[in-house]
């Protein structure tokens, strides 16, 4: 398509809605040949015209802005941004052994595998467990032609425009490698890169990472190589996936022509010739551990001769000619100086653990949750204890219980507060027999509010770009924000300000513009976005998307919750018939993993008059998209006849019925040489087998969840 020239201004309306049209598809098809194939067509620069003149086009014509208009994608699930890679050999996981007996015996299964007498030599190569994600990286002609993560082993995402930004993976081979050659490995990020990489989310208002691989892989999972660019990213090869020539007679050796052609490999790795020897090597690591620069998480022990390792070959999903000898939790010792109290955004009380900071496996922890009173009681810490504290892998750390002997005298049993930290100092409840204390402010503890500020702009929500944690918590301080409506009057009210935004610590002219423009370009969201921010108790991303699928639009929604609310104000005892309830109550129970607790907690919440404020004042500033309905024309199965038999785990046969109705299937009763699919639940009888005479095809409740896309 050819940019048209024509000014905005003087557009007819049909002529607006024709050229919207065709720049959806465009921008969509250029989206496709940069982020899946890595081919673009145009410039940049011939791209980002495009958008600015949808954009403003739209600007001119609001009301004709398409449901799949680009500037409506906010932030393109990557999950489905990534083409699909299949791995023509597939990429395994390890068994694990967790303590010495278990690396025996190892060693001694596969000894007799291979009918090998005691005195026979049985090499092993011992490498570090590097705690990042594997990938697989193709070369043809010694050119890197194609990267994918791992996946489910079989199938995984072709990252490759990301893995050219990564220094460490070459772009050619020098020398003479195979024609085809997948090089396998782990993507991590150093302990001080991320450290640095979270000190940066911070400064931008982003969320920070649990731990260097979360990092890596939210990095390595950008629709946009520019910001994996921007990301410290590294890698090990370690092994490799189809070859057209083998490439050593060894592992080790491997390893060695590997590191030649310009792969990291990692300096630890070390050939041993029997068990003593590779448990050395495993201790040597573990004492080094917290010492290096990235994360490992044990230590892998790989049958050296190749020979070998194709005569043991696999169980299952794992190699027989490998084991992931684990290393226990890092544990450390520090002083418990004083628990705070953490008041969540649904009034949860969280005690947490303010520590002595202390280095565990190389990052510094001064923080650990006590989880809840009970568990404080159970362990009995106290202020002022030595406490035994654990980092394991990507959990927050624990505080696993004081060290008696070092206990101070005068320690007092720990109290758990009995009015809320906020100031209102509201009393905390029990929730009937619960282990959760609970603020009893609801609505008007200021540090619910707070949350609750933090949840809606959060990256599932509504994703304001520049307003995380820290700067919602500041303008809150300041009074400048109280509800979720303030944000989308905080430019305006800006201009009328005495003190701006511009002039506070850590904010600009220009930093406080784009603010302003990110909270503009939210003004627009989708549905279920708009569900989730509301933050109602037990309604996730997964619920909220649900009732926006089912509920279509914000006021259909709206009205049929504030209609359940009422039924369930009318009818508070029943707690096993939703149809005793009322019919906009059932209706809602009906959903797919909707149940009645469920219900009642979006019942409770449109039955409080200030959330309806919340939602009202929402709905006069921001416009709220209607749901994706399911597509019939391009859905895999239109016109296609399904017959259901056995039962179903995940569906009733009515909502199999109609669901695969809805996507322009026939659902027939019994199985003939018409029928296309026979999906198969458990216990199923003659109809499978019918369908298996027939040569019709089967397929299990998962493969159809998954063909509908469902899965
Ligand atoms: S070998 C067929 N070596 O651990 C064997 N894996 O639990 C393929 N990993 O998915 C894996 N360091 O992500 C191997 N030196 C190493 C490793 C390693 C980390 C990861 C890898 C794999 C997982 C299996």
């Amino acid at each position: 398509m050819k940019l048209r020239e024509k000014p905005v201004d003087q557009l007819g309306a049909a002529e607006a809605a024709e050229e919207l049209t065709a720049l959806a598809a465009e921008i969509r098809r250029h989206d496709e040949l940069y982020y899946r194939k890595d081919q673009p067509e145009i410039s940049d620069a011939a791209y980002d015209a495009l958008r600015q003149r949808n954009e403003a086009i739209e600007a001119a014509f609001p009301e004709l802005i398409r449901a799949d208009s680009p500037s409506r994608r906010v932030g393109i699930e990557p999950a489905g941004g990534f083409a699909k890679v299949r791995h023509r050999v597939p990429m395994l996981s390890l068994s694990n052994a967790f303590g010495e007996d278990d690396v025996h015996d190892f060693f001694a299964r596969v000894r007799r595998f291979l009918s090998m007498g005691v005195d026979e030599p049985l090499y092993v190569v011992a490498e570090p467990k590097i705690d990042g994600l594997s990938i697989s990286l193709r070369y043809e002609a010694g050119r890197f032609v194609q990267g994918a993560t791992r996946g489910d082993g079989t199938e995984g995402e072709d990252v490759t425009a990301n893995l050219r930004t990564l220094a460490d993976v070459p772009a050619r081979i020098a020398g003479e490698p195979p024609d085809v050659l997948e090089v396998r490995g782990e993507v991590y990020m150093t302990k001080p890169d991320f450290a640095a990489l979270n000190e940066r989310q911070d400064a931008a208002g982003a969320k920070r990472f649990a731990n260097p691989r979360n990092a890596a892989a939210g990095s390595l999972r950008q629709l946009d190589p520019k910001i994996t660019a921007q990301r410290p990213l590294r890698f090990f090869a370690y092994s490799w996936g189809e070859l057209s020539a083998p490439l050593a007679d060894t592992h080790w050796h491997a390893l060695q022509r590997l590191e030649a052609w310009g792969f990291p490999i990692n300096p630890l790795a070390e050939r041993c010739a029997d068990a003593e020897a590779t448990l050395a090597v495993y201790r040597k690591v573990e004492a080094e551990r917290g010492a290096l620069d990235y994360d490992i998480d044990g230590v892998v022990y790989k049958v050296d001769e190749l020979a070998l390792q194709q005569r043991l070959g696999f169980v299952s999903r794992a190699p027989r000619w490998a084991i992931a000898h684990k290393f226990p939790a890092e544990r450390a010792q520090t002083v418990l100086e004083d628990i705070s109290i953490q008041v969540g955004r649904t009034g949860a009380l969280t005690p947490v653990a303010h520590l002595k900071p202390v280095t565990v496996g190389g990052v510094v922890v001064a923080r650990a949750t006590l989880h809840n009173p009970d568990e404080i009681a159970r362990k009995d810490v106290r202020i002022g204890d030595t406490v035994l504290i654990q980092r394991a892998g990507d959990v927050i750390p624990q505080v696993l219980g004081p060290v008696l002997d070092k206990r101070p005298n005068g320690a007092e049993p720990y109290v758990f507060p009995e009015v809320c930290p906020c100031s209102l100092r509201t009393p905390v409840v029990h929730e009937d027999g619960a282990v959760v204390a609970r603020c009893s402010g609801e609505l008007a503890c200021p540090y619910q509010q707070v949350e609750r500020l933090i949840h809606f702009v959060s990256r599932d929500a509504f994703d304001i770009e520049g307003l995380g944690e820290k700067q919602v918590r500041s303008f809150f301080e300041k009074e400048l924000i109280r509800t979720p409506a303030d944000i989308f009057d905080l430019a305006e009210a800006d201009r009328e300000s005495l003190t701006p935004i511009r002039n506070l610590e850590g904010w600009g002219e220009k930093s406080a513009e784009n603010l302003f423009a990110a909270i503009e370009a939210r003004r627009t969201i989708p549905l279920e976005r708009f569900v989730y921010a509301l933050g109602i108790r037990q309604v996730g991303q997964a619920t909220a998307k649900l009732l926006a699928r089912s509920y279509g639009d914000l006021t259909s929604w709206q009205d049929a919750m504030l209609a359940a609310a009422a039924e369930r104000r009318a009818n508070p005892e029943e707690t096993k018939k939703p149809e005793l309830v009322g019919e906009h109550y059932r209706e809602l129970c009906d959903i797919h993993t909707i149940g009645m607790s469920v219900a009642d907690e979006i019942c409770s919440f449109f039955s409080e008059a200030h959330n309806l404020k919340v939602v009202r004042d929402l709905e006069a500033r921001v416009s709220v998209l209607e749901a994706e309905r399911p597509q019939t024309a391009d859905s895999p199965v239109v016109g296609k006849t399904v017959v259901f038999t056995g039962s179903l785990e995940t569906l009733s046969r009515s909502e199999a019925k109609a669901s695969a109705e809805a996507l322009g299937a026939k659902v027939a009763g019994s199985v003939s040489k018409k029928t296309d699919y026979v999906v198969v639940g458990a216990d199923a009888g003659s109809k499978a087998a019918k369908a298996r005479e027939l040569g019709v095809t089967t397929l299990s409740e998962q493969d159809w969840l998954k063909l509908i896309g469902r899965a």
